[in-house]
């Protein structure tokens, strides 16, 4: 067979592992979620994972996708052997499928594989590099992947409120920035949902203002890809986004890929931020060619697996239909937040509204009366099987207004946090929902939150200060028994 062939019919065999699977099928595509895990007491119950935000669980589809294709995994862009080609072709299949979900054009856009959405922000931060007169404006709700490859350019980087009620963007700051700093803003940096809140900034109002002012814009649609559907618009539409970043970990793609597109002009006559094997057509010992994009861009070894993950979740994501995908987690969002609001000693952040009428994601922070943060986590953890995220999600600006913390509070927790210390100090709990998460997981975690809240711990927790986390005093579970090497 022609290795033409061998790649169509691989494709071919991943595209139909992804066809048919929809919203209501969905949850038996993805791997571990029966997984019995043992809770303090010795007990088994079916883990539950409210951690989406942080990493989803990956699919079944992309596990044997991946089995498949490593029949024929070899060097990319390397070899002359048919594996080498194969896995060239296949890896650039991917780019095609990534480009058409966001919307790329790749006459005008470059579509890089990354490590992940940390990569690709410090990357277009990188390229973009503006003068030293210029500003860049982003915003106080950033993960700090998008804020600080920022500070790192030598030029202004001033930031836009939120309104710590509800945790949404103030667009009146927003304008009044781009109306004070009219002429200089380089660039405009926004988050397409918060990790913290799963507000949803108005993109595409904020583009427009951005190419008003003569600026770029730059998305960091971590959390916004694997939740909503997204186009990057024409080169001409003045509420096109010119960059986004995003990692595939958080998408159900696991194997550590990421990916940054924007326009092609934009990295084509600069050096590469990274440079080595893969990223030239001719080296002397005093001169450079680069390749052309996307492979300048892309140095040494491709991560051909993680970038075939990607294009295999596509393919579900798109099975499934992004907009049946956003339902199903509106409907998680509504029922949590009708009950979590009702929880005597809970306390909520961000948008509250039980009917959601204000699109969000599926993302709820909180707090206890009293208990901690950190002691919450792990109650949740040990006494529930419940796997939930709690500190300050790498968005420590966005938290702190939130929390109403003052500069005098904060200058002893930046000490604390300094010194590693991420359960004692002030941050929260977080649930996070994905598309696999069922209405019954939901109601388990609020009547596990109901009865710690009414009745506390069962067990006794004490402080593990090497690794800065609440453990039961007596614990029966040895981490080290259940790792895989
Ligand atoms: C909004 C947002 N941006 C960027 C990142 C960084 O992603 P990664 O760690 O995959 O680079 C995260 C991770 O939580 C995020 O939530």
């Amino acid at each position: 067979m022609a290795f033409q062939d061998e790649v169509a019919d691989l494709c071919q065999a991943c595209c139909d592992l992804a066809k048919g699977i929809t919203i209501q099928t969905v949850r038996k595509a993805v791997v571990g979620v029966e997984r019995k895990v043992p809770l303090y007491d010795g007990r088994q119950v079916t883990y539950v994972n409210l951690d989406n935000a942080a990493t989803t669980p990956p699919l079944e589809s992309v596990l044997k996708c991946s089995q498949m294709f490593l029949e024929w995994y070899g060097s990319v862009h390397r070899g002359s052997g048919l594996k080498a080609q194969i896995s060239t072709h296949a890896f650039e299949r991917c780019r095609e499928v990534v480009a058409d979900f966001i919307g790329a054009d790749l006459a005008y856009h470059t579509v890089i594989f990354t490590q992940n959405a940390t990569h690709a922000l410090n990357k277009v931060a990188m390229h973009l590099a503006p003068q030293p007169d210029k500003v860049i404006l982003t915003t106080v709700m950033e993960h700090h992947s998008n804020m600080l490859p920022w500070r790192k350019l030598g030029c202004e980087v001033h930031y836009v409120r939120v309104d710590p009620a509800t945790g949404q963007l103030d667009m009146a700051d927003l304008e009044d920035h781009v109306r004070r700093y009219a002429g200089r803003i380089a660039v405009v940096a926004v988050t397409g949902a918060s990790n913290v809140t799963g507000v949803l900034p108005p993109i595409r109002r904020i583009a427009r203002l951005a190419h008003e002012a003569g600026a770029q814009m730059v998305l960091d649609a971590t959390q916004l890809i694997p939740h909503r559907s997204f186009k990057m618009g024409a080169p001409d539409d003045p509420e096109r986004i010119d960059f986004v970043a995003f990692s595939g970990h958080k998408m159900y793609a696991p194997f550590g890929a990421g990916v940054l597109a924007g326009p092609q002009a934009a990295f084509e006559d600069r050096d590469p931020d990274y440079v080595g094997g893969g990223t030239v057509k001719a080296v002397t010992m005093d001169d450079v060619h680069w390749a052309p994009l996307p492979e300048k861009e892309e140095a040494g070894t491709p991560n051909v697996l993680g970038c075939l993950a990607i294009g295999c979740v596509i393919k579900v994501l798109e099975s499934i239909g992004m907009d049946n995908l956003a339902e199903h987690e509106r409907a998680l969002t509504r029922r949590a937040i009708e009950k979590l609001r009702r929880i005597e000693g809970l306390t909520l952040y961000g948008l509250a509204d039980p009917e959601v009428r204000e699109d969000r994601l599926g993302v709820i922070t909180m707090n206890a009366r009293d208990l901690s943060h950190g002691k919450l986590a792990a109650i949740l953890g040990n006494e529930w099987g419940l796997g939930v995220r709690n500190g300050c999600f790498c968005a420590q600006p966005y938290v702190r207004e939130l929390l109403g913390i003052t500069d005098a509070q904060m200058r002893g927790i930046v000490e604390r946090l300094a010194a590693g210390d991420h359960a004692t100090v002030p941050g929260m709990l977080r649930l996070s929902f994905g598309v696999y998460n069922t209405p019954d997981e939901v109601d388990y975690a609020v009547e596990a939150l109901q009865a710690v809240l009414a009745h506390g711990p069962r067990a006794t927790y004490i402080l593990d200060r090497q690794h800065m986390e609440y453990v039961p005093e007596t614990p029966t579970v040895c981490i080290h028994d259940l790792l895989p090497i």
